[in-house]
């Protein structure tokens, strides 16, 4: 599969099996998060991974929605801003970090066959609660993951590149 194919294969997900996931696939998909390059190498991130059952269900009352309960696990990534770079202006690069880390993280589970939906419309506050962490890490984003009840991939509604390319001569 070239890096195109890769791309279009992946989609929110939103419906998932109850199916075990292989740990092998979860160690793949980590090594592509921990390669993944960050503003001056700070490496702000910290990833916590998911399976216990009566945790999920407390993941699941700061997002509040029943697709969410299908997923059998969920990284909660976190962000340390402190940790982060900050430009001169003192705009910290932590989110652009998490960014690349977190879509790393959804192109390899897409290439493991596993699906991933980014989550970042929950509960920040509670979910620090709930995750018991400390004042400098903020969950930044919630990745269920699991295998998709279906194989068919949605059409991706995007922009057209004339909206969004520029040619500057
Ligand atoms: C930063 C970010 C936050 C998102 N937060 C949510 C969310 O809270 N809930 C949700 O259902 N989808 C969320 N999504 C998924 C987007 O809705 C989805 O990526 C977009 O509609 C394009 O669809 P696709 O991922 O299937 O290609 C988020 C995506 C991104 C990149």
């Amino acid at each position: 599969m070239n890096f195109l194919d890769l791309v279009k294969k992946r989609y929110s997900v939103r419906e998932f099996l109850s199916k075990t996931i292989e740990l092998e696939k979860i160690d793949y998909i980590l090594e592509t998060v921990r390669l993944a390059p960050s503003a001056v190498n700070k490496q702000p991130w910290k990833l916590f991974f998911v399976t216990e059952k009566c945790l999920l269900q407390k993941l699941s009352d700061c997002y509040s929605r029943e697709w969410f309960k299908t997923a059998p696990a969920c990284f909660v990534v976190c962000g340390n801003h402190a940790e982060a770079w900050s430009r001169f202006d003192g705009k910290d690069h932590c989110d652009v970090d998490i960014s690349i880390a977190v879509e790393h993280l959804v192109l390899a589970a897409a290439e493991q066959g596993l699906g991933t939906c980014w989550v970042c419309n929950f509960d920040a506050k509670k979910c620090s609660e709930v995750m018991n962490l400390s004042e400098e890490w903020e969950p930044i984003a919630l990745i269920p993951i699991g295998y998709a009840t279906t194989e068919i991939v949605p059409e991706k509604k995007r922009k057209s590149l004339n909206e969004i390319f520029v040619q500057v001569r």
